[in-house]
């Protein structure tokens, strides 16, 4: 379907939203680029769908500006917004076809019946169900009716394309298949498009940026290499993959494990001195094996679990301090390690995030990082 919609431009300013004494959107502020794809992600009840139904006009917000390309819509009817939804349920009409589905918004907008019908069979086209278009929807599978729904929002050839949690009733493999879909159809079609998840897999796969929320706030807008390498604070690097907290010590800036330097993020604790926390990720957490006859030194710790995950395999080492590591190895070097068994760490000095004990969250989260230079790998006790 020749899709003549152009991606447009949207920013939130400074949106609040209240129910009672829940704060759904708490001065969420962020920006979407035309013919970008944004992931909102966050916790349950963090206002990801607040979000969404703000933007599309299905809710009016208490504060702020919601803008289109330049023009203020935050009063606009959904109906004049020009923007197309898709829901977690698939909420398509069960006593009408494939084909009489997709048409529906075309019905609505008063479309001549053989455009409608020529429109709703190109975007069937383009999700793949052009053969199907004569089907109930209830003959069709979980996934198949997520692509009429996408079918569905497409025909109207909206300025923006919003995505409630598309695959989350979808199985494991249909949903990895879908997001993909999705993605094509996205970047074929140039939609600008804002993409609800909590699955942080689902985000980092098919996003151009990544916003991450709590509790109504954003807390970090980036590409998913930064927003997992150089997370803004500590609700991002926990929320976005796994880490290992190790104590540490600031000296003048730099994290220190034991007399190790660890180079530490711009995002890290103000603090210049004094104790606090740093986290690493599995990857950066190196094994050794040891002989029992060796010595125990204060890098060395004992395999407390061990869990094979096809590509990859993790080991949790706990420490003599009492802490617990966690290392990502390879599937070969899983092979040659047990419960039980003594091993030594080692943390490649990457630039990880430091917190101390009485950081106070920032007031504004959103900020640029710079990388820091790499070291040679350090001892961890
Ligand atoms: N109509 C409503 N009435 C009262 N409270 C609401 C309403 N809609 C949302 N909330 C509350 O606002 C907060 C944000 O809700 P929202 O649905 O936006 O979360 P979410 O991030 O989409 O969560 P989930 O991942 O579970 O879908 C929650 O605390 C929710 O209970
Ligand atoms: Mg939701």
């Amino acid at each position: 379907m020749p899709n003549e919609a152009v991606g447009a431009e949207v920013e939130f300013r400074d949106l609040n939203k209240r129910y009672g004494h829940t704060k759904a959107l708490d001065h969420f502020n962020c920006e979407f680029h035309s013919g970008e794809l944004v992931v909102l992600l966050g916790p349950s009840g963090c206002g990801k769908t607040t979000a969404l139904r703000a933007l599309t006009g299905l809710m009016q917000v208490d504060s702020g500006q919601i803008v289109v390309n330049g023009r203020d819509i935050t009063h606009t009817s959904a109906a004049k917004r020009n923007m197309a939804m898709v829901f977690q349920q698939y909420s398509l009409f069960p006593n009408m076809t494939v084909r009489q589905n997709v048409e529906f918004g075309l019905t609505v907008r008063k479309v001549d019946s053989k455009r409608r019908v020529r429109q709703a069979m190109e975007a069937l086209e383009m999700v793949g169900l052009a053969n199907q278009a004569d089907k109930y929807t209830h003959q069709m599978s979980g996934g198949q009716q997520q692509r009429v729904a996408l079918a569905r929002a497409l025909v109207l050839r909206p300025a923006v394309l919003a995505l409630d949690e598309p695959l989350s009733a979808l199985d494991a493999k249909v949903r990895v298949q879908l997001r993909g879909e999705i993605r094509r159809l996205q970047l074929q079609s140039g939609l600008t498009t804002l993409f609800v998840t909590h699955d942080q897999e689902e985000a980092l796969a098919v996003a151009d940026r990544v916003g991450v929320m709590k509790e109504g706030k954003l807390q970090q807008i980036a590409e998913p290499w930064e927003l997992y390498n150089e997370p803004a604070n500590e609700f991002v690097a926990t929320f976005i993959g796994e880490s290992s907290r190790i104590p540490a010590v600031i000296r003048d800036g730099s994290a220190f494990v034991g007399d190790q330097e660890i180079p530490i993020l711009k995002t890290s604790t103000k603090r210049t001195n004094g104790e606090a926390t740093i986290l690493v990720r599995p990857e950066s957490v190196q094994l050794e094996m040891v002989q029992p006859h060796v010595p125990r030194l204060a890098n060395q710790g004992v395999v407390k679990n061990l869990t094979f995950l096809g590509s990859t395999a993790k080991v949790e080492v706990e420490m003599p301090s009492g802490i617990t590591l966690t290392a990502q190895i390879t599937p070969s070097e899983s092979m040659m390690v047990t419960k039980g068994q003594r091993v030594a760490l080692r943390i490649e000095p990457k630039a990880v995030l430091a917190v101390a004990p009485d950081d106070v969250p920032q007031a504004d989260p959103i900020k640029v990082v710079t990388r820091v230079e790499e070291k040679q790998p350090s001892q961890v006790s």
